[in-house]
């Protein structure tokens, strides 16, 4: 967008004290910028995910409530990342977690929210990789980043198990985050809403601690519950059928299947 004060550049020139000074404009420049930065994160099989687009006007049928409370949220983004406020959801895998935290995710970036996305065991995987010597990153920058974004969205929360020491370091991000009243977006396996158990969520507090989930408790509410059966897997066995012998994929040829359009973006 252009600047009427400035250059574009950010940045006013005053001719006779000969020094720059930042244009007003900098700030939601600089904020756009680091949104730039951000955006090629939300990774391509979710990138195209929309209200308006399968599957989310099938999960809207199914899963009305928790639909509902994305669709408050991501209309008033700004305002719940400012109060802090974020979301989880758990439920069994292939239900559209993911798909509904990326749906916020985007709906913040696109408000010219920071936003970072990792899946848990990335994100542990790059804390513990800054102890190489190659690290691109100190601990640090790294925790600097993780604490300040707009919106940190942690995916597959406790979908391993990891050491004393990663766990301390989550806990660092969580708690700080906690404190500054930044938003986090989770989602996980390992909260068992169906009542079956006494203790829901003792699978995951024995996997990332107990001080990180009661803080997310307080960051999140209550887990919203994805039930249904695995849409993954109807997705793979959902493939069209060969035609005649010449026309069928070559199952070894990974191009082929990169051709396969992605559920997303298909009209209602
Ligand atoms: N209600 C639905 N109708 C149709 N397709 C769906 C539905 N829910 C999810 N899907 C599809 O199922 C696939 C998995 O969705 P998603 O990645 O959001 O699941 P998830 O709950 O995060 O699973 P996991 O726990 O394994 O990470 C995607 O291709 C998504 O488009
Ligand atoms: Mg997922």
């Amino acid at each position: 967008m252009d600047c009427t004060k400035c250059d574009g550049s950010g940045f006013i020139f005053d001719e006779e004290a000969r020094k720059s000074y930042p244009c007003e404009c900098r700030p939601a420049r600089l904020a756009r910028k680091r949104a730039a930065a951000v955006a090629g994160r939300i990774p391509k099989m979710y990138r195209g995910v929309s209200f308006e687009r399968e599957p989310l006007p099938s999960l809207e049928r199914s899963h009305r409530n928790v639909v509902r409370e994305v669709r408050r949220y991501c209309d008033s983004v700004s305002e719940h990342l400012d109060a802090g406020r974020g979301m989880w959801f758990t439920g069994p895998p292939g239900t559209g977690k993911t798909t509904l935290a990326m749906l916020i995710s985007k709906h913040a970036m696109q408000a010219d929210r920071t936003v970072a996305i990792y899946s848990l065991p990335r994100l542990l995987a790059i804390l513990r990789e800054t102890f190489r010597d190659d690290a691109t990153h100190s601990l640090s920058q790294l925790i600097d980043v993780l604490c300040s974004v707009d919106l940190l969205h942690i995916d597959d929360v406790g979908a391993e198990q990891t050491s004393p020491w990663v766990l301390e370091q989550l806990y660092t991000v969580v708690n700080t985050r906690y404190e500054e009243q930044r938003a986090i977006i989770v989602t996980t396996n390992l909260i068992d809403v169906s009542g079956a158990s006494g203790e829901p969520d003792r699978e995951l507090r024995d996997q990332i601690g107990e001080r990180t989930v009661s803080r997310l408790y307080e960051m999140c509410g209550d887990p919203l519950p994805m039930f249904g059966t695995d849409r993954r897997l109807e997705t793979q066995f959902n493939l069209p059928e060969p035609v005649s012998a010449s026309t069928t994929p070559d199952p070894f040829d990974d191009s082929q299947w990169d051709e396969r359009p992605s559920g997303y973006g298909r009209p209602r």
